[in-house]
């Protein structure tokens, strides 16, 4: 838990904050002659990073590795940005090209480059229908789940303390008025793949905050905001970890800044969770551009729970679309009409500071039943099993009466070890392993339930887990 604390405080990196009294100082001596005349702003940053920052926000941009060798790339990237996300170099196909094979050179030259610069890492992505490599997009069914868990627990336990957020899954929304789920190879191996994968995510990397993102999600009132909107409300009310919902925010005439924009970023806040704009670009020039994107940057400023803005790319000829040349610098690094806006809007906007708790499973019991005598409590584990590792979900259900708290005995089979659990204490890692509860989830209210999890190697558990109340 403190190791949770201290990443989670740790945020703005020592090197973020070098570069942040660089620019106080260069700042400071450039207010001082007009201090007589004026009282400077107390809060005026010079750099998308650094005022973001001021209003305890991060500003990252999409990057792509074989441009870390480009001077003024590199220079726009360290002056201005204090998050990245690496633009395809985390994905399946990236890291794993063949199965069972990890490949991070790629994404280790961003991570590294992030890290000694003092800037956040935003990770995209670990579960997406597309860019899968062709081992697994060949795959099905209980293979495949398998396979998606391994990958998952695989990159997030190698990126285990240097990722800020994780986009778990991307994209699993269909577009259209059904707000059903995006047919893929993933969601025919189970409506609960998406929960099984931010399972494993937490199991790898407790410290890191876990996201679902999407694209079209902007606009309350569409049905895909809509589903994803009751995606993680289930999600918060059964304790499946998310922390996170990411707004993609590809902006541009067929799909408009919506009017009613803060409203969404506000919903899912009002959920429990940060809201992230992860991928914003906005189609366009000149000053309709830029006050597209000052709306945006104020938007997200006016909810206290949206915690950063990350642009999908520098220049406009980094862009995926950059014939619409939707980006803050234009081909040859110049600030467009879009960076100044965006960086008054920083200045101007709310100082609503986001709260900087680390990820957490919220507790599921209520405080509000009146002491009762203690009583029994039984367990159920599920498991998420494959080759050689697994990720077990285990249910607390206290009895007829309210209990104080609870120990729960799991028989392991032979050569199985847990190697790393959530919302519990462990005693062992072997044989017979006891999970007490931890100061949070002790209380549980009379046939309810509350969860903990914990991860190992080998087979996992098959026999019901003994449940002892006190
Ligand atoms: O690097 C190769 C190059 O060697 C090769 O010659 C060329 C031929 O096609 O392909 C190059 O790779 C391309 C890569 O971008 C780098 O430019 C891939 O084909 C291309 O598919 C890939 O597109 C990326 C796309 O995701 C698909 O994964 C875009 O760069 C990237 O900006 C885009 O990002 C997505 C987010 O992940 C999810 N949300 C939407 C967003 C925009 O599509």
């Amino acid at each position: 838990m403190n190791d949770l604390f201290a990443r989670a405080s740790g945020r703005f990196g020592a090197g973020a904050l070098r570069r942040g009294a660089l620019v106080a100082v260069t700042a400071g001596a450039a207010v001082l002659a007009a201090t007589v005349a004026f009282a400077p702003s107390a809060s005026a940053g010079t750099t998308l990073g650094a005022s973001a920052a001021e209003k305890g926000r991060y500003f990252g941009a999409a990057v792509a590795a074989n441009k870390l060798s480009d001077s003024t790339y590199v220079g726009i990237l360290n002056r201005e940005f204090n998050s990245v996300t690496p633009e395809n170099e985390m994905k399946l196909d990236a890291t794993e090209p063949q199965q069972g094979v990890f490949t991070f050179t790629n994404a280790d030259r961003i991570v590294n480059h992030a890290r000694a610069n003092g800037m956040k890492v935003r990770g995209h992505t670990l579960a997406w229908h597309s860019q899968q490599p062709g081992w697994m997009q060949n795959m099905s069914g209980t293979a495949l789940r398998s396979a998606m868990l391994n990958h998952v627990t695989q990159v997030a336990t190698y990126y285990r303390g240097k990722i800020d957020s994780w986009d778990v899954v991307n994209e699993a929304f269909a577009d259209g008025s059904t707000g059903a789920r995006r047919d893929s190879n993933l969601q025919r191996t189970g409506n609960d793949w998406i929960e099984a994968a931010f399972r494993a995510a937490r199991a790898a990397d407790p410290g890191a905050k876990l996201c679902y993102n999407d694209y079209n999600t902007d606009n309350w009132s569409h049905a895909k905001t809509q589903a994803v909107y009751n995606l993680v409300r289930d999600f918060k009310t059964r304790g499946v970890p998310i922390d996170c919902v990411g707004l993609q925010s590809h902006f541009n005439s067929g799909s408009p800044y919506p009017g009613n924009y803060r409203t969404t970023l506000q919903s899912f806040a009002d959920l429990g969770v940060d809201v992230q704009i992860t991928e914003l670009d906005i189609e366009g020039s000149g000053t309709t551009q830029a006050n597209t994107y000052r709306s945006v940057v104020t938007d997200c400023l006016a909810v206290a729970r949206c915690t950063g803005i990350t642009v999908w790319g520098i220049r406009d000829t980094d862009s995926w679309r950059s014939s619409g040349t939707p980006l803050l610098f234009d081909g040859s690094g110049n600030k467009k009409p879009a960076y100044t806006a965006t960086l008054e809007a920083l200045n101007a906007g709310g100082t609503t500071n986001p709260p900087t708790t680390p990820p957490t499973t919220p507790p599921t019991t209520p405080p509000t039943t009146p002491p009762g005598t203690p009583g029994g409590c039984t367990a159920s584990v599920s498991l998420n099993q494959w080759n050689g590792g697994f990720v077990a979900t285990v249910r607390v259900t206290a009895g007829s009466s309210r209990i104080n708290g609870w120990t729960v005995g799991v028989a392991l089979p032979g050569g199985a070890s847990v190697t790393n659990s959530w919302n519990t204490q462990a005693t062992g890692t072997s044989g017979t392993v006891t999970f007490r509860n931890v100061s949070y989830n002790g209380q549980v209210n009379a046939g309810t339930t509350t969860e903990f999890g914990f991860q190992g190697t080998g087979t996992g558990p098959t026999a019901t887990p003994t449940c002892t109340a006190s």
